[in-house]
Formats: C-alpha cells, structure tokens, sequence
C-alpha cells in the first residue's frame, strides 16, 4: 500500500486489533477520591473517545473507551475541605510525619502502581494514542521518577539532620510543607508530567488535590486504589469536570496554597487571577514554548536531520520541548530539506500498538483542523509542503507535513502548532534566527547544530540568556529528570527536576536557640527523648 494511500486507511477494524491491545472493557469511572475514601458519583458524565478510530463497512468513527465524573462546584469544595481538614494548618498527620514514615507511604504506593503498569500503558494508548513503547516508557519514567525523588529527599534528609551553631546561636533547618496543593498536568505526559509535581508535592508533607488534564483521565483510574490504600485520609483527592465548575471555586477559595500547572499560558492567567491572595499562592508552571533549532552552514547533516527528525515529531510533535520551527542556512538549505524529507517521509504512520510506529493520531479534537489552517496560511503566504505525504488528514489522523520556506508573515513561524507541521526558515544572517529567539514571548531551549567550537562558543553565551537549555546537536528535551527543567517568559515559572521540585513544594525553615545552657538541655533532651520529628537528628539509612 502506497503511504498516501495509508492515510485513507489507517484505521483498523475491530476484528484487526490484535487481541492483547483490545480494549474489551470500557472504563466507566463513578468516583472521585475524597476525605479517604472513594466516593460514588451518579451524576452526568464526560464520555470519552479515542483518537483511535475503528472501521466499520463504510464507516470510521472513534471508539467510545469509558467516561468519568463530571463534578460540580460542590463536590470540589468538599474535595477543598478535604484536603484542608487533612493539612489542618499543618498540626495533621501527614504534614507533621517523619520524612521517614513519608518515604514508606510513598513506597508502599509505588509498590502498588507497578502492579498497574499494563492496565495505564493500554489506557495512555487508548486515550492520547501514544504509541505503545512511548507509553511504557512514560510509566517506567515515573516510577524511576519517584525511586529517584525517594533517594534525593532521603539525601536533604541526612543532610539536615544534624545542628548548626553559627553566632552563639544553635539551629537545625529542615525543609517544611506549603498548605494545599493543585495538581494540574497536561494531556501529552498525562501521567508522568502529573506525577512529576504530585510526587514531591505529597512527600514533602503537602495535602494535595489533583485534577487529571481533559484527555487522559481513564488511565489515572487503576491508580485510585493505590492513592486511597496508601495515604492518610484526605491526602490525596481528585476532581474531575469543567475548569470554571471545579477549579474556579478551589482557586477564588483562596485556600490553594501552591499552584502546579503545566498548560497553557492563558489557562495559568485565569487561574492566578481568581485566587484572592496572590502573594500567599505559589505558583509552578510549565507553559508554552516554541523552541528553535539553528541549523548552521557546517552542520553535520545526517545526526543534524536524525536530531531534527525526533525533535520536531516525537509523539507528533505534541511536546512543550520539541523543535517547532527549523531555522536552516541558505548555503544547505536545499541539501538539508531533501534529506530531512526523506527522512520524515520514511515515518511510520498507524496504530500505537503497530511495531516501529512513528506517527499516531491526535486527541485533540479540534486539532487536525487547526494544523490545516496553519498549513493553508503558509500555502497561501508563498510556502509549499516538501515533502510526499505531508498533510494529509483522515479524520483524527494529520501526516507530517515540511513548510518551507516559511517567512515572518506566516502564522505558523510564531504560533505553537504543538502538532506535526514542521516549519524550515532559511537565514543568510545569523542574526535572523537569534532575533527571533530574543523577541519570542517563549524562552524554553533551543538547538544548535554545527561543527565550530568557535561559532557554537559564540552562540552559547548569548543564547544561555534567552533560554532556559541551550542543546548542541541535540534535539530540545526535558530529560534527564535530574536536570533542571524551566523557561524564561511565557514558557514557565519555577524549575523542576528530581531535586529542585522537593523545593519548590516546600519551605526552608528552621529551630533557632541562644546557646544558652538551659537551651541546650531543651534541645538535648527533646532529640534524646526523639519528641519532635523536626528537630531531630535521626538519620535515615
Ligand atoms: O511536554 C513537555 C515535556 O516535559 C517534554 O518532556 O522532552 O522528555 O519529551 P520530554
């Protein structure tokens, strides 16, 4: 079969899902997680589609995989006192346990999860239509995610358990909880950028809510279990439902302490605006991004075109870090498309289960439409897809498609397509794609690709300025977990990585005494006799 060809006939009929893949019972979810329990829900319901499609006769429609709760504002403030009540101004139990017990609760839970692994990777197939090695390393990322998170809060532990005495004054300084956290995550690491602040956030001694992102709810669903079996009541809740109905309410509370959103800029606006205390509500967000790859007149072009292939269209292109606009010398320009083209054009297109398939289809359900208008808007404005099959649409389905060239007028060369349309500027002037980078409202990575020390030299240091992760022959991407991962601009507010997220999610604060004697028996006495968690000098093994 011909690839264009494909397109018109990607989607499969039941009978042709190989059976380990079926999804033979739809997830109807009837409960939320509220005050440690799982409380039933009867009332209306999000319904669910994949963006897998399934053919039948002369028919192609997404398959319908389960629903879930459609909360209202009074569910939500009760999940909001939940979470209150568990926090209780930080006398709880869980904000007032030894980093310790912590530790094990979180143990005990990741136990748990392991034992979901293939229930949530068929769900993140199903729902977002990741592929299935993708999906299984996204699951296998947050474990190591949390292992990893384990290991570095047992590391601040150590390191704090023991007593400064600096000035005549003796202090032992530890990291303690924010209040109530909002979880938030998006829909293309549904799970693994979710867990990524939800984690720390429960570790570090916060009570937390989190609300899944639209697309990619029902995967959450096996870990319910393990949240209620594994937390102290009130710990961990979930809502479900439309932003202004749940969210709105939490926020203009003003009884969220600690924001944690990764989304869209103009989502994270509304949501700080409704909160009455903007001074007492910290945020972390991980916003939009259009990062840039700078193609030089000596790139090595075949790692430059292996990087630009993964960087632009992994998971199609559906990542806050891939390469969203190609900025390529004039000199290899045509050198350059050719063997780009080739190279996108060699992606497999199909199902997430399908062997060594690259492109899926997209959940988004606007999505195909928007990517097309982006396309047309270039076509109109002088641009042409170069490469064979690009653009092609068949229902949730888009095929990769290579503007080029594209100039400033287009919508395409500032706009987030997060999606597969790659965009190919050709510069003559280094200067062109460096202005572009200092006057995007976005400042996340950029890559460069080239040979010279001398150039690359020269580049880093202003660029290191402008964005948050300057990358050399490689494509943008936020792993490893343990490095910093942030933005300038509209792309984020605060940094994350295994480390910096403990944090953010928490405060350094301390037990301050005169070296007084009398201080000094207080003190010795409450370690002998371990009566405080805080102020201890227990040390974890
Ligand atoms: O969507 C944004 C993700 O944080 C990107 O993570 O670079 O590891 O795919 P990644």
């Amino acid at each position: 079969m011909t690839k264009s060809h494909k397109v018109f006939e990607i989607f499969p009929e039941e009978s042709q899902i190989p059976e380990k893949y079926r999804l033979n019972t739809r997830i109807e979810q009837k409960i939320f997680l509220v005050d440690g329990e799982s409380r039933k829900w009867d009332g209306p319901v999000q319904e669910v589609f994949s963006p897998v499609c399934i053919r039948k006769h002369d028919t192609v429609e997404q398959k319908y995989i389960g629903s879930y709760p459609l909360l209202t504002q009074k569910e939500s403030l009760e999940i909001l006192n939940s979470a209150i009540k568990a926090y209780s101004n930080g006398y709880g139990e869980w904000p007032t346990m030894s980093v310790e017990e912590r530790i094990r609760h979180v143990e005990l839970f990741v136990e748990k999860m392991r034992k979901k692994r293939d229930e949530v990777v068929a769900l993140l197939m199903w729902e977002i239509g990741k592929t299935l090695k993708d999906s299984e390393k996204e699951f296998d990322r947050t474990i190591d995610y949390i292992i990893d998170t384990i290991e570095a809060l047992k590391v601040i532990d150590r390191n704090s358990s023991r007593f400064v005495i600096e000035s005549g004054i003796i202090a032992q300084i530890r990291q303690a909880p924010l209040g109530v956290v909002l979880c938030m995550g998006p829909f293309n690491y549904p799970l693994n950028e979710t867990f990524a602040t939800l984690i720390p956030a429960l570790i570090t001694g916060n009570a937390v809510i989190f609300k899944p992102p639209k697309l990619g709810v029902l995967l959450h669903y096996p870990l319910l279990e393990a949240f209620q079996q594994s937390f102290p009541k009130g710990v961990v809740n979930t809502v479900y439902g439309a932003g202004q109905k749940v969210v709105a309410p939490l926020m203009s509370s003003g009884n969220i302490d600690v924001l944690a959103f990764i989304g869209s800029s103009r989502v994270a606006d509304i949501l700080k605006s409704q909160h009455p205390k903007p001074h007492r509500l910290k945020c972390i967000l991980g916003l939009e991004a259009k990062n840039a790859g700078i193609i030089l007149d000596d790139a090595e072009l075949e790692s430059t075109v292996r990087e630009s292939v993964v960087g632009t269209l992994s998971y199609n292109g559906q990542r806050c870090t891939a390469l969203k606009i190609l900025f390529v010398h004039q000199s290899i320009a045509s050198k350059f498309i050719n063997k780009f083209c080739e190279a996108v054009d060699r992606l497999n297109f199909g199902m997430p289960w399908e062997d060594n398939v690259n492109i899926t289809p997209l959940p988004e359900k606007d999505k195909p439409a928007y990517l097309q208008s982006l396309v047309d808007d270039a076509l109109n404005l002088g641009a042409g897809i170069v490469n064979k099959y690009g653009g092609s649409i068949n229902k949730t389905f888009f095929s990769p498609a290579v503007l080029y060239p594209v100039t400033p007028q287009m919508k395409i060369y500032s706009k987030e397509q997060f999606g597969p349309v790659i965009p190919v500027v050709p510069f003559e002037d280094i200067d062109e794609p460096l202005s572009y980078i200092r006057d995007s409202d976005y400042g996340q990575q950029v890559s460069i690709f080239g040979q010279d020390p001398d150039i690359i030299a020269k580049l880093i240091d202003p660029l290191v300025n402008q964005v948050c992760r300057v990358n050399v022959n490689s494509q943008c991407q936020r792993g490893p977990d343990t490095f910093p991962f942030t933005g300038r601009k509209d792309s984020a507010e605060g940094t994350l990585s295994v480390s910096d997220a403990l944090g953010v999610f928490s405060i350094r604060t301390l037990v301050a005494a005169k070296q007084t004697e009398m201080n000094k028996r207080i003190i010795s006495t409450i370690v002998r006799e371990r009566s405080s968690k805080f102020l201890s000098t227990d040390f974890i093994l």
